[in-house]
Parts: C-alpha cells; structure tokens; sequence
C-alpha cells in the first residue's frame, strides 16, 4: 500500500467567519465574529490535537467499545506516527484548536479520517471548512474522489458530508470494533 501526502500550496490557509464563509486569513472585521483558520496542521500542532480527540470522544464513553474510544485518543507519540502519510488540517478559532481532519492519498483516492470538532464549537461551520479544504487538497493532488468511513451511529457525521455533496455508496459490516460503517464518497 502506498502512501504519500501533498502540502497545500502557498497562500494555503482557509478561514471563515460562521458557517464556512470565506474571509482573509487575518480576520480582518468581515463581522465581528470570531475567525475559524484552516491550515495544514504539523508537528507543533500535535499537543493540541491529541487534546482536542480527548475532548471528542471521552463524550461517547459508555456508547461505544472502549477499545474503539481508547484508539481514537492518540498519544502525542501515536499522533506523531498518524501523520505518516497522512495530511492532517487542523483549525483554530481564536488560536484554539477547534477541529482537525486528515486524508491520505492512495491509489488516486483521497480517504478521510479521524474527523473530530470540538464539542463546544459544533455547527459553526467548523466540519465544512476542513472537508472543503481537504477537498481542495485532493484536487491539487489530482485524486479523481474523496472516500470516509462513518460508523452508522453518527448520523450528524453523515449528515455533513451529504450536505457537502458525498453520496452513499455502501456498508462495511462490523468493520470498526464491530461496528457498522457507512461508505460515502465524492468523485471529483
Ligand atoms: C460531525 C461533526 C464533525 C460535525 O462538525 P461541525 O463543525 O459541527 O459541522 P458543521 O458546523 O460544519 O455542520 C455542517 C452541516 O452538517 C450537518 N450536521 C453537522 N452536525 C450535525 C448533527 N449533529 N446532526 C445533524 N446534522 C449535522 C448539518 O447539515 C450542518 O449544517 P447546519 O448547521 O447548517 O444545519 C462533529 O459533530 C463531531 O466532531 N462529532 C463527533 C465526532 C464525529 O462524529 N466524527 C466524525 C467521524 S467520521
């Protein structure tokens, strides 16, 4: 299986106001809302990513095997191995790390994985920014679709990239510590 992972290019970073709208980098008072900036996360970022996956899923404790919840909170050091081959987008509001989403590049397909919004900053446009700028990404690279795998459970994950124009495209029995998950996918 090959891997590989593709920068964003200069002049990379995406940010909004609420609700995915495009506004400069700096935040310079489109609103007076605070901005969301999406940028390629790296090394300095991982503290607070592992951080954020712990805030995630310590929400679902009870719902799901521990072992799944166990593997989806990272260590720093775990976090550091994530990122081989895999291009990660982390975004800030207010220099707080809000949101992180990766995807790999393999066989011509971009699979996105470990999606997760901090459950204080959910439906402000947080989830769209980081789809949008993977998919952005996935263009560049010049992958013909962008794939995920959502356990069925997680209606409003399915939901977000419906709206965002994925489509359904099948079930993957048992497939994440015996859980359910939905394929939807996105040809470019
Ligand atoms: C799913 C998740 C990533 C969404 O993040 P978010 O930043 O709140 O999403 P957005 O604000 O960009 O939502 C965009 C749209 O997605 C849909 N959506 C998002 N969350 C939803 C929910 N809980 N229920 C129903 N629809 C939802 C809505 O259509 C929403 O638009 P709207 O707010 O105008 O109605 C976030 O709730 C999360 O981290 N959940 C726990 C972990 C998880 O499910 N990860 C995904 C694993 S693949």
């Amino acid at each position: 299986m090959s891997q590989g992972s593709t920068p964003l290019p200069p002049g990379k970073e995406n940010s909004a106001s609420e609700k995915g709208a495009t506004r400069p980098v700096n935040g310079s008072a489109l609103s007076a809302t605070p901005s969301i900036v999406v940028t390629q996360a790296t090394h300095t970022d991982i503290p607070d990513i592992c951080n954020l996956y712990k805030r995630v899923w310590d929400e679902f404790r009870g719902k799901f095997p521990e072992d799944l919840l166990k593997a989806w909170q990272p260590t720093p050091l775990e976090f550091t191995s994530w990122m081989e081959g895999v291009t990660y987008f982390s975004a800030r509001r207010d220099r707080r790390l809000v949101g992180v989403l990766g995807g790999s590049l393999q066989d011509g397909s971009v699979r996105l994985v470990n999606l997760g919004v901090d459950p204080e900053a959910r439906r402000s446009g947080i989830a769209t920014l980081l789809v949008g700028a993977s998919l952005e990404w996935a263009r560049r690279a010049n992958a013909s679709s962008v794939w995920v795998e959502v356990l069925l459970p997680f209606e409003g994950a399915i939901h977000l990239f419906q709206k965002l124009g994925f489509t359904q495209s099948g079930v993957l029995h048992k497939h994440f510590w015996k859980e359910d998950v939905q394929l939807l996918e996105q040809v470019l």
